[in-house]
């Protein structure tokens, strides 16, 4: 797809940031940690839409290990490349998940506000174990207070789209990590 996509909301050519063959392998690297970490169980992998979709879905294939997939779904930035600061539950697990090996899967960690959101809300349901993961964190900007287990990329305080990552609901198809 490339430059050819027609970036029709931003006037600025986005640049490409991450290629198709590095997430790949990147993603590659993490589910052989997760087989390591996760050895003879069977996670539940709580996707957070829709950013994750994408991330979560190549992420399971590279298991081998048993697993079971659930999804979250919180409010969005909206049109808008800022946060809101606020965080709202769209839609819950239908995964009974009290007792179990949970795997969060994020897109991005921007402020860390919807991850703080997801502990809260997970830790209540009464997992086993409790473990993040995502592909991409923008670690001087997150207030987070705890570790991601899991990252994929640190990157700098920028908007990127690509690979599940939308601008104004758009350009998730795209199959590298793009910067406007
Ligand atoms: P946080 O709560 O600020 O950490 O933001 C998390 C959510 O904001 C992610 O799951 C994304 O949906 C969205 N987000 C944050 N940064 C970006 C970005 O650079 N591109 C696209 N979406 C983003």
């Amino acid at each position: 797809m490339g430059f050819s996509f027609n970036f029709r909301l931003e006037k600025k050519k986005p640049r490409k940031y991450i290629s198709e063959r590095k997430i790949k392998l990147r993603v590659r690297e993490l589910a052989k940690q997760i087989n390591k970490d996760y050895s003879g169980k069977c996670p539940v992998f709580i996707g957070v839409l829709n950013g994750s979709f994408i991330f979560l879905a190549d992420l399971i294939r590279e298991l081998s290990i048993e697993c079971e997939i659930d999804f979250l779904k919180l409010s969005s930035y909206g049109d808008s490349m800022i946060s809101s600061g606020k965080v709202k539950l769209l839609k819950d697990l239908n995964a009974e998940i009290k007792g179990r090996d949970v795997v969060i899967v994020e897109d991005i960690v921007d402020t860390g506000l919807s991850l703080k959101f997801i502990k809260n809300l997970i830790t209540g349901a009464k997992p086993k174990s409790l473990r993040f993961a995502t592909l991409l964190f923008k670690k001087d900007i997150s207030k987070l207070k705890f570790k991601i287990d899991y990252v994929g990329f640190e990157i700098p305080n920028e908007f990127v789209v690509g690979y599940g990552l939308d601008f104004a609901q758009r350009y998730r198809n795209l199959k590298g990590i793009y910067v406007f």
